[in-house]
């Protein structure tokens, strides 16, 4: 495993981060058991990765803090999030308090690394900056999280519109980001602020289902075209990024992916959710591996540049 420090946190966390969250939330989408997500998390400890991210939302505390249970607390560092917008929004600060509370028993542990705002729509930054944040301030003195961070909700904010006011303020210490090889807009438009101020940097949706199934790429790069994105006679239509395999020597479009997002300057851990034991070591080798050779990285940074109006999913 490589490792790398998480910004201005300090931290030494694996550059590969264990989601577990997105659509296979450690494979009980799949039907998988806990205890089977749980062997999965370790299987990922032991193969070193030290960066797990998880929510309230997701159902997998419960699972990471029996994973666990017999490993010292500090060698591993524990990202999880507050659901946003909040249920009872009148009482920020009881519920942000309470929901806390309720992570840390989940865990099993006194504190948490990095406690997060979660998908935050531009329209609500407000709300998080003047009535979320001062709680989560005062929750840091306590010592019951470490450090601050805020969530896109990508699906929704494909240009970043709300980390872009995010960045204007002092109080994140990290931020997660969509970012890949097909809308990298995070790459002009957040990456020079984290660089900047040194915010520790998650990328989330490295690979979805546009990177995973020939199909679903075929389909997004038809719709690209028409949409006048990119032009028409830069890839094959029928596979059209079959170049990564031939001059990227990349083993697979998902090993080009993760490496892509991992090289990306400014980026400290990238993140993988899977529920498969397999994917999960072909993930963390490719996030491992050298860079793409830069011609090809170049070539995508042309191919994709103005995109930044679709996930990957
Ligand atoms: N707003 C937010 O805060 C937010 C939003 C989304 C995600 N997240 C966090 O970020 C993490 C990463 O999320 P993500 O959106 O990038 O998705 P992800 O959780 O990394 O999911 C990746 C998807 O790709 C598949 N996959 C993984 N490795 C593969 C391989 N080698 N070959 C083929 N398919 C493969 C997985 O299915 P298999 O199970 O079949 O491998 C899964 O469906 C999440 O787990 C979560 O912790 C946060």
């Amino acid at each position: 495993m490589d490792y790398t420090t998480l910004g201005r946190t300090g931290l030494k966390v694996s550059v590969a981060g264990l989601g577990c969250g997105g659509p296979s939330r450690l494979g009980l989408r799949a039907n998988k058991s806990a205890k089977e997500a749980a062997a999965l998390v370790r299987r990922a400890i032991d193969m070193g990765v030290n960066f797990l991210d998880t929510a309230e939302v997701y159902g997998t505390e419960e699972i990471v803090g029996k994973a666990l249970e017999a490993i010292p607390r500090d060698r591993v560092v524990i990202s999880t999030k507050k659901a946003f917008p909040l249920s009872d929004p009148a009482n920020p600060a009881g519920e942000l308090r309470k929901g806390l509370e309720q992570s840390l028993k989940r865990l099993k542990s006194d504190y948490i690394d990095v406690y997060h705002a979660h998908g935050v729509e531009p329209q609500d930054y407000g709300y998080v900056s003047d009535r979320l944040v001062p709680e989560m301030l005062k929750l840091k003195e306590e010592g019951k999280i470490r450090f601050l961070g805020i969530t896109e909700a990508f699906v929704e904010d494909m240009d970043h519109r709300m980390l872009q006011q995010a960045l204007k303020e002092g109080y994140w210490d990290v931020i997660m980001v969509g970012y890949n090889m097909l809308n990298q807009s995070a790459r002009t438009k957040i990456l020079p602020g984290t660089l900047k101020e040194n915010v520790g940097t998650l990328v989330m949706f490295a690979v979805r289902r546009a990177l995973s199934r020939p199909e679903r790429l075929r389909e997004v790069w038809a719709d690209l075209v028409q949409k006048g994105l990119v032009a028409g006679n830069a890839c094959d239509p029928e596979d059209p990024l079959n170049f990564l395999l031939r001059e990227g020597k990349a083993s697979t479009i998902v090993d080009a992916a993760y490496r892509f997002c991992r090289h990306e300057p400014g980026v400290h851990v990238v993140l993988s959710g899977t529920g498969s034991a397999d994917h999960l070591k072909a993930n963390i080798e490719s996030l491992t591996k050298p860079p793409m050779p830069p011609p090809v990285t170049a070539r995508l940074k042309e191919i994709f540049g103005k995109v930044d109006c679709i996930t990957g999913n």
